[in-house]
């Protein structure tokens, strides 16, 4: 079993209002965040669009804690320097978004960024067997990316339970991120199924007390380890 410490709570600032990041950011600092959850849409490979490494640059200047970068975007290689110089600790590109994914995931850890892949949810765990020693964490998307308030997808579970299983296998203790429809509800699932870092936008920034929504959410996940 777990420790209930490993858990990891980066709530998504795609819920909070956009001209009071900042804001948003201290906020859910003060709820114990440990990560801030930045989602960067090109209105190519979801069809939403947010911002750019400009902002992401603004908002390190803000954060304390890590910024966990989630690109939905297409030619993420284009890019990927541009958002480690911007402060991204954390980098996740999408598996459908890359062809040559070994080598996007080498440049990634060469410039110091911690290097994730990203699942939709029509994509099998299988998809990342040959790199699961590779990779710094994993995103089992929850929901099919490009919006925030989406429903949670009951089938995740048992992907994340194989997700699982397929790092076990590698040797890989590489944490499991999820993302899309999370709630006090559906973290106490996942994260029995396996789960290690919780992203949350509507379920934090669509409260009235997002620090209080926070330290909430880390609640309701670690008395599902602990039981
Ligand atoms: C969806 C984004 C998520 C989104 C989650 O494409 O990747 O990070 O902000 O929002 P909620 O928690 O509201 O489903
Ligand atoms: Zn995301």
């Amino acid at each position: 079993m777990k420790p209930a410490g490993h858990l990891q709570i980066a709530p998504s600032i795609l819920s909070a209002d956009f001209a009071a990041l900042g804001d948003a950011i201290a906020m859910v600092e003060r709820g114990g965040a440990d990560l801030i959850h930045v989602d960067i849409m090109d209105g190519h490979f979801v069809p939403n669009i947010t911002i750019g490494p400009p902002v992401v640059a603004a908002l390190k200047r803000r954060a304390r804690v890590p910024l966990d970068v989630h690109l939905m975007i297409e030619e993420p290689d284009r890019y990927i320097e541009a958002f480690v110089r911007a402060g991204a600790a954390m980098l996740t590109v999408h598996a459908e978004a890359v062809v040559h994914l070994h080598r996007t995931v080498q440049l990634i850890k060469s410039l110091g960024a911690r290097a994730g892949v990203a699942l939709n949810p029509a994509t099998p765990v299988v998809a990342l067997e040959e790199l699961a020693g590779d990779v710094d964490h994993v995103l089992v998307m929850t929901v099919n990316p490009g919006f925030g308030g989406q429903t949670f997808i009951p089938r995740s579970e048992s992907k994340v339970r194989s997700m699982r299983d397929l790092l076990r296998n590698a040797g890989s203790t590489a944490p499991i991120e999820v993302d899309g429809g999370i709630d006090a509800r559906t973290a106490a699932r996942i994260v029995a199924a396996g789960a290690d870092i919780l992203v949350a936008g509507q379920a934090i920034f669509g409260s009235a007390d997002p620090a209080e929504a926070t330290r909430a959410l880390r609640a309701a996940a670690a008395a599902a380890v602990a039981s």
